[in-house]
C-alpha cells in the first residue's frame, strides 16, 4: 500500500469542488460513470495476457479495421454503464457505424457523449499503453430525444473531455474548460487521485512525435517542417512516437512537444478522427496551453459532417503548431 502525505483529493471530491457554476448533479455523475467504466478497461487490461481476451474479435469496424477484443468489450461496457442514467440524450462511438440514441424505455438526459473506447488497441497485444478518449457536449434541442446533430458539434461546443491512459498506471485526465487535470488510478483502494492540478505543456518542449514511415505519402511542406524540426533554427528535440494517440499526446503534453499526423496522398484527411479523437485532444490542448490544428485553423473550430470522417492533426506546443501551419501556408 502506498504512503499517504498530505492532502488525498479524490476525483469525486475534485469534481464536487470544482465542477463548472452551472453544473447539476448530471455532469458530476457522468463523470462517475466515466471514471467507473475507467477501472473496470484498467482492471480488464492488465490481466489481458492472463485471459483469453488478446487478439482479434471476429468482426469489422466501419473504419474497416479489424475489431480487437478489448475494443468491443470497452464500447458495450460504456454504453452499458451510461444507457439508463437519464444524463445523456445520445451517444457516438468510434466503433459503432451510426450514432447510439438512449433506448425508448429510459428518460433522456441533456448531455451527449462522444467516446472512443479504446485507442491505440493494436499495441494491446504487445504489452504497450492504450487509452480511451471522449468528449460530452450538451444537446443541441432539449426538446426532442437525441438525434444526429446533437453528435455533429465543433469542439469549440465541447462543455469535457478528457482521456484515460492505461499505462504503467492507468491516470483519468479531463478538463471542463478550467485547466487540465490528472488523477492517478490507486489500484488497491480503486480510487482515481489527485495528481496532477493543471497541467500545462512545458516553455520548453522536448519531443516531436510522427510516424516517419509514411513521410514519402505526405505533402512537401510537410517534409520541410519535419526538415525545420530538424534543424538549428527550431528547438532541440528527440523523436518518440508510440503509435497510441493518447499515449503520445500525454507524453507530449508533460514533457512539451509536437505531434503529427498528417494528410498523405492516399489519405488526405489523415487516420485520426475528428470526434472522438481530434477534438477531444484539441481541447484538452487549448486547456493546456497548447493549441491544434489541421493546418490551416484551429480543430476546435472544424465542424463535422458526418460521424467518422478524419482531419489531419497538429498539436502540442503553440509555438511549434503554428510554425507548421507557416510551412503549411506556405508563409
Ligand atoms: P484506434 O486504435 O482507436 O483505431 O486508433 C489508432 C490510432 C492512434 O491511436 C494512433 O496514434 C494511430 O492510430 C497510429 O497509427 P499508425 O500506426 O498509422 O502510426
Ligand atoms: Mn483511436
Ligand atoms: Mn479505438
Amino acid at each position: 500500500m502506498a504512503n499517504y502525505d498530505g492532502k488525498i483529493i479524490t476525483i469525486e471530491r475534485f469534481i464536487l469542488d470544482h465542477q463548472p457554476d452551472d453544473a447539476d448533479g448530471d455532469f458530476t455523475g457522468l463523470m462517475y460513470d466515466i471514471a467507473l467504466a475507467a477501472k473496470i478497461i484498467s482492471q480488464k487490461i492488465n490481466r489481458a495476457g492472463l485471459e483469453d481476451i488478446l487478439g482479434r474479435a471476429s468482426s469489422t469496424n466501419v473504419h474497416g479495421e479489424d475489431q480487437q477484443k478489448m475494443d468491443v468489450f470497452a464500447d458495450d461496457l460504456i454504453f452499458r454503464l451510461c444507457d439508463h442514467t437519464g444524463r445523456l440524450c445520445a451517444m457516438a462511438s468510434e466503433e459503432q457505424d451510426e450514432f447510439i440514441p438512449i433506448p425508448d424505455e429510459y428518460a433522456k438526459g441533456e448531455y451527449v457523449l462522444v467516446y472512443d473506447p479504446l485507442d491505440g488497441s493494436s499495441n494491446i497485444d504487445v504489452n504497450v499503453s492504450v487509452g480511451m478518449v471522449f468528449a460530452i457536449f450538451r444537446t443541441v434541442d432539449y426538446e426532442k430525444r437525441g438525434r444526429l446533430e446533437d453528435c455533429l458539434q465543433p469542439g469549440k461546443d465541447i462543455v469535457a473531455s478528457g482521456y484515460v491512459l492505461f499505462g504503467s498506471s492507468t491516470m483519468l485526465v479531463y478538463s471542463w474548460g478550467d485547466g487540465v487535470h490528472g488523477f492517478t488510478l490507486d489500484p488497491d483502494l480503486g480510487e482515481f487521485l489527485l495528481s496532477h492540478e493543471r497541467m500545462r505543456f512545458p516553455d520548453k518542449p522536448a519531443y516531436y512525435s510522427f510516424n516517419g514511415a509514411y513521410q514519402h505519402e505526405w505533402e512537401q511542406s510537410m517534409r520541410d517542417y519535419v526538415e525545420w524540426l530538424h534543424s538549428d533554427q527550431s528547438p532541440a528535440l528527440s523523436g518518440r512516437y508510440i503509435g497510441s494517440f493518447i499515449a503520445d499526446f500525454h507524453r507530449n503534453l508533460l514533457k512539451g512537444g509536437i505531434y503529427l499526423y498528417p494528410g498523405e496522398i492516399s489519405r488526405p484527411d489523415g487516420k485520426l478522427r475528428l470526434l472522438y479523437e481530434a477534438g477531444p485532444l484539441a481541447y484538452l490542448a487549448e486547456n493546456a496551453g497548447g493549441y491544434a490544428s489541421n493546418g490551416y485553423q484551429s480543430i476546435l473550430d472544424l465542424v463535422p459532417t458526418s460521424l467518422h470522417e478524419c482531419t489531419p492533426v497538429i498539436v502540442g506546443n503553440r509555438n511549434l503548431v503554428e510554425m507548421a501551419e507557416k510551412f503549411i501556408q506556405g508563409k
